[in-house]
């Protein structure tokens, strides 16, 4: 069976020793380099009476930057960090692949273009990107999703790539997906509100299945391939051991993209293909 057959049947792929170790090492050191020249300070607002407002806005315009996103809890009431830098953030998005060389190197590979055609992607465009620490003992629990939610084009053409910079377990929080879960349609879209700020526009208030769903405990170098529409989430990390990740997110270009999603690309930055 093919691996388009795989995927058509099951939502997701999972593909081992699909990025060599070093790879995953050079980009976990890349990670490193980028939060030790990331100066805290700039978002210490984030714990004044005007949070919600300046963490949406600083949220709301890192379509086409490199921003560092904290764990929730990170901060004391008075605004200094509970720990280390390093270990208090939840992820950096969402243009890393765009503005970052080592990683769009990382993200723009002859397999990865090869796969993404494969899966039926015409126009592919890699719209955004995410690494993620799942950070020991504090990395907390993501609930179940449809990637389309958050990055949506009519028709819905979202494709996720998501490569374990590290080993991924039950114990660190690995991926859990619903086999056969891309068939239930999407359930809601994560818009920008009217008013400002954001909002999930509900189109099918049936819920998503909560049984079924398998883990996903892969070896570093993993490729687990997301459809779109197949629900996914994660565990919090219980463990000593961090769980890193670094995922990409497609869309076909041949599709529209509404104005309303969240994520906005400046013009003079728009989403590339490989
Ligand atoms: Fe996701």
């Amino acid at each position: 069976m093919s691996r388009a057959d795989d995927f058509e049947r099951q939502g997701f792929l999972v593909l081992p020793d699909f990025v060599p170790a070093a790879s995953c090492d050079a980009l976990k050191a890349r990670a490193e380099a980028l939060v030790e020249g990331f100066q805290p300070e700039t978002v210490s607002i984030f714990t004044t009476h005007e949070q919600t407002r300046t963490s949406d806005e600083y949220f709301l315009s890192s379509g086409d930057q490199i921003r560092f996103f904290f764990e929730e809890g990170a901060f004391r009431p008075d605004g200094s960090l509970r720990q280390a830098k390093a270990l208090s953030l939840n992820k950096i998005g969402h243009a890393l692949h765009d503005l970052d060389p080592l990683f769009s190197e990382f993200s723009r590979t002859p397999a990865l273009a090869a796969l993404s055609a494969e899966l039926g992607l015409r126009q592919p465009l890699l719209l955004q990107s995410m690494y993620i620490f799942k950070q020991p003992h504090i990395g907390g629990e993501v609930n179940s999703h449809q990637d389309s939610t958050f990055l949506y084009t009519d028709p819905p053409t979202c494709l996720g790539f998501w490569f374990a910079l590290e080993d991924a377990t039950l114990e660190n929080g690995c991926l859990w997906a619903l086999p056969g879960g891309h068939r239930v349609g999407l359930k809601k879209r994560f818009v920008r509100a009217p008013g400002g700020g954001t909002a999930f526009r509900v189109l099918d208030a049936t819920p998503v299945p909560e049984e079924g769903f398998v883990p996903l405990e892969v070896k570093k170098g993993t490729l687990v391939v997301l459809h779109g529409l197949l629900p996914h989430k994660s565990g919090p990390n219980t463990s000593p051991k961090s769980r890193h990740a670094y995922s990409v997110h497609l869309i076909d270009g041949a599709a529209s993209y509404p104005l309303d999603n969240w994520l906005h690309r400046s013009a003079q930055m728009p989403p590339r293909g490989f």
